[in-house]
């Protein structure tokens, strides 16, 4: 099972991709969890990356696009993934399909997350996360058993700074100017599923599991 996942900021990716990696037992990759790790141990990347991410703005491709180059090159990728978060412009997907053709890698499908703008914003002023296994939580629909507290490992949970308002108005702007169009890609290459993603969790996972076969 090799997929992507595509959807807005707050869609629902990282959850979904979890849950569908722990089903089938195929690596989950997701850009954001690893451009945070790096912030958080103050690597090179990090510190080039932090500005952009503050402001809701994309990385340079050429950063990220290293990135997924040297963990495809690794054979991270050899047994399935779901890539979440990556690609996110034109060329990114473009550069994806050359490594992947190099690396003899298929794609199976681009799986799209619809959610609405003010359920996106409603969403993820209510997220809070792990800074130690990443899980995700919410207010009412996915709560710690303890308040604060991942349930996973104790840890306190944490908000994400580009979770304050202003700056998810302006993620959903960069959504529709720079990654929208790739959605017309992966169309093109007749590999686009599109899911809804305004339903519960489980809901939402029953159409995953129904739209990648
Ligand atoms: P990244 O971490 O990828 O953020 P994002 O795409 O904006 O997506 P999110 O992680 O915010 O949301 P999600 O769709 O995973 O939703 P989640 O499952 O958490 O990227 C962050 C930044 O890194 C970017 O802005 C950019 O700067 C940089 N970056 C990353 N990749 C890059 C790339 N390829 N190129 C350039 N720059 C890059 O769910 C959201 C909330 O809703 C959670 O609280 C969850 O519990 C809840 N929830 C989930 N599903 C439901 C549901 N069905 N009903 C109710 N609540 C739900």
């Amino acid at each position: 099972m090799n997929l992507v996942f595509l959807g807005p900021p707050g869609s629902g990716k990282g959850t979904q991709a979890v849950r569908l990696s722990q089903a089938k037992g195929v690596v989950h990759l997701s850009t954001g969890d690893l451009l945070r790790e790096a912030v958080k141990g103050g690597t090179e990347l990090g510190r080039q990356a932090e500005g952009y991410m503050k402001k809701g703005e994309l990385v340079p491709d050429a950063l990220i696009i290293g990135l997924i180059e040297d963990k495809i090159t690794g054979g991270e990728l050899n047994n399935g993934f779901i890539l979440d978060g990556f690609p996110r412009t034109v060329p990114q997907a473009e550069s994806l399909k050359t490594m992947f053709e190099k690396n003899r890698i298929g794609l199976d499908k681009a799986v799209l997350i619809a959610v609405s703008d003010d359920e996106i914003v409603k969403r993820l002023s209510r997220r809070w996360f792990c800074p130690t296994c990443q899980a995700i939580y919410n207010y009412p629909t996915n709560v710690p058993r303890k308040e604060g507290i991942c349930d996973k490992d104790g840890a306190e949970l944490q908000r994400r700074p580009d979770d304050e308002e202003g700056v998810v108005r302006n993620r959903l702007e960069v959504y529709k100017k720079q990654t929208q169009p790739i959605e017309v890609f992966y169309q093109k290459e007749s590999l686009l599923v599109e899911v809804s993603g305004e339903d519960t969790p489980d809901n939402v996972f029953q159409s995953v599991l129904k739209a990648v076969g």
